[in-house]
């Protein structure tokens, strides 16, 4: 069975004010199911692992709420960051230790801020990844057929191959911008990175030494730990030594044996409110409301207020309107490029 490498470590802020940073929205029930976005990727991921093989690498601010949302992981399984590195050093401390526990181990990786619809067809196609992983080295991801230039993602390249479900990959690249990303996607050669690895313990490592080898030495040194507080002061100076860079742009842009299995499993990152908007129910005029609302002539809005507030709009189109406990943000929403500044600049005003 695999280990499953769960990243919450993110905060989120493109969700602001309602994924905050005391709260990012991987704990946060974002699509109203009963569930946070982290319960609902370990619900889906129990099904092919035990729970002895999870590990939750979180900021250690948030080690109590992975607890809380996941009683059935063991405490020793939540790994917690002092410093936010980026998920480059979070596959590495993960990877690390499981390599300590079992070198022939294999591994999925996954973010916890995404929605998958059809589950049968993703469990196809991960056992298809895990099979592929087995050969030495290789790095394996899930494809996603993209429908829109979203610059917020890795596009992937690859050699086209009729008839075998996993495809080299030629190119990686992470974020492009709007040009870029238009042209790939008119290409038609080129599908989205959804985030979700699978590899050996030895592949990783093995391109850790070879494209990060700053991490590999820092991680390196095959530490056992007996207790937490050993373990603890160990990662906060290998945090403080390693730079902050996504696995994205630190090892699969460079890797060569990079290869892609294609998921058509109906697949979002919750990544923003927009794209919150395109996976929820809607009203007649296309617009997401989460709040006592009387609406005029309103369309394409996302409506999220707290439900003691009668809210009255009228002649609003494309908007977000959040109240989220002391803001209220009132934007386009589609500006999400602008959420940092939002964020920061709320900060100031205290
Ligand atoms: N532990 C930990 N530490 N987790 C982190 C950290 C960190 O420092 N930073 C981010 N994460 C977690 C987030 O919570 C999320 O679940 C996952 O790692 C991915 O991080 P994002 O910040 O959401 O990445 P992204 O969406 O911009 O880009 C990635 O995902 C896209 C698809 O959703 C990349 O892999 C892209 O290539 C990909 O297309
Ligand atoms: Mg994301």
């Amino acid at each position: 069975k695999p280990y499953i490498v769960i990243m919450a470590g993110g905060i989120g802020s493109r969700f602001w004010p309602y994924s905050r940073n005391n709260k990012p929205k991987q704990f946060l029930d974002i699509l109203g199911t009963g569930r946070t976005l982290l319960q609902m990727t370990y619900d889906r991921f129990i099904k092919i692992a035990d729970k002895d093989l999870f590990y939750v690498v979180t900021n250690k601010r948030y080690f109590e709420l992975v607890k809380e949302q996941l009683p059935d992981i063991p405490e020793h399984q939540i790994l917690t960051e002092p410093l936010r590195r980026n998920t480059a050093t979070c596959v590495a401390y993960a990877c690390y230790k499981i390599a300590q526990k079992d070198p022939d181990a294999k591994i999925i990786v996954t973010p916890s801020d995404h929605l998958i619809v059809q589950e049968d067809k993703f469990w196809e196609k991960i056992h298809l990844a895990l099979g592929a992983s087995e050969i030495d080295l290789r790095l394996i991801t899930i494809g996603i057929r993209p429908n829109r230039p979203e610059t917020g993602y890795g596009y992937i390249q690859y050699i086209s191959d009729p008839g075998n479900p996993v495809k080299k990959v030629k190119t990686f690249t992470e974020k492009p911008n709007i040009k870029l990303a238009t042209a790939f996607l008119e290409s038609g050669d080129f599908v989205w990175n959804s985030g979700i690895f699978v590899w050996k313990v030895k592949s990783i490592i093995h391109a850790f030494e070879k494209y990060m080898p700053e991490v590999a030495e820092v991680f390196e040194d095959g530490k056992q730990f007996y207790d937490r507080a050993e373990e603890e002061a160990y990662i906060q100076k290998a945090y403080s030594l390693v730079k902050n860079v996504s696995i994205d742009y630190g090892i699969m842009e460079k890797a060569e044996e990079v290869f892609v299995v294609m998921g058509d499993f109906g697949w979002s990152d919750l990544g923003s409110w927009l794209s919150l908007h395109e996976n929820k129910e809607k009203d007649s005029k296309n617009n997401v409301v989460d709040a006592n609302a009387i609406l005029y002539d309103t369309h394409d809005c996302f409506i999220k207020v707290s439900p003691e507030k009668l809210v009255v709009i009228e002649g609003l189109e494309n908007y977000l309107v959040n109240e989220s406990e002391n803001v209220l943000l009132i934007c386009k929403l589609d500006n999400e490029k602008k959420f940092r500044a939002f964020v920061n600049d709320a900060k100031q005003k205290g």
